[in-house]
């Protein structure tokens, strides 16, 4: 998979990708990030990107030659299969949203900065728009690595052990179950007997069972969703 992350703050995005898991999957050749500085595509050499809104109103917006430019050079070398925006006013980031992107070829995240981006790259340009949150960030290169993130772990091969995203909270949309290690006993605070018990299909349905628990005391959303689906 190769990822093209157009950003007015590369520095800012770029250390997420430099470490663990993710650093890992770009070693081994099984993801290709790329960042592109919006800066230089400026629309003069003082380096102008942005401009007041029409219509009056506090806050800069980002213009759309720039981002034509840099997206128009990027399609002439490949096509994408989705060219994403970050932006809070969008769909929320799920796992079944980065289960689907994990399967593409080449993306494209453009992120926003100041009050967002000229209207026009959003319906001309953009054919996926992803919040991560109700809640607004200074800008949208935290929000492309979280995307980034989300998605780059489900690419076969990234994690050693195959089943582990399998497990993850949301895949089933349940909420994981609790999880223990060594040692078994530490300060009186004892691992439940039934996962040191050797008997697996009772460690499956303890985990379920646990599962639901923690899925209905914080997230009843997620079983609702469960229902609404079946
Ligand atoms: N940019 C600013 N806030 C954001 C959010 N919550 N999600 C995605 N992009 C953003």
């Amino acid at each position: 998979m190769r990822i093209d992350i157009i950003t007015v703050s590369p520095e800012l995005i770029k250390s997420p990708f430099e470490h663990s898991i993710i650093k890992r999957s770009i070693d081994k050749g099984l993801v290709e990030v790329h960042f592109h500085d919006l800066r230089k595509y400026a629309i003069n050499k003082y380096g102008k990107i942005d401009d007041a809104q029409f219509g009056g109103g506090a806050g800069m917006v980002l213009m759309i030659e720039p981002i034509d430019k840099c997206i128009s050079n990027l399609l002439e070398q490949r096509t994408y299969d989705e060219i994403i925006y970050m932006t809070p006013d969008a769909k929320t980031l799920d796992q079944q949203m980065a289960n689907k992107l994990s399967s593409a070829k080449n993306i494209i995240i453009l992120t926003g900065h100041y009050k967002g981006v000229d209207q026009r790259v959003r319906d001309n340009y953009i054919t996926k728009e992803i919040s991560i949150g109700d809640y607004v960030l200074s800008g949208g290169e935290l929000a492309a690595a979280v995307l980034s993130d989300a998605i780059i772990r489900l690419i076969p091969g990234v994690l050693g052990d195959e089943t582990s995203a399998l497990t993850d909270s949301f895949q089933d949309d349940l909420l994981a179950p609790p999880v223990y290690t060594r040692p078994a006993v530490y300060k009186n605070m004892k691992v439940p007997e039934i996962l040191l018990s050797g008997n697996f299909p009772k460690i499956e349905q303890w985990r379920l069972d646990e599962a639901i628990k923690r899925t209905t005391s914080i997230r009843p959303d997620l079983l609702r969703n469960e229902e609404n689906q079946s």
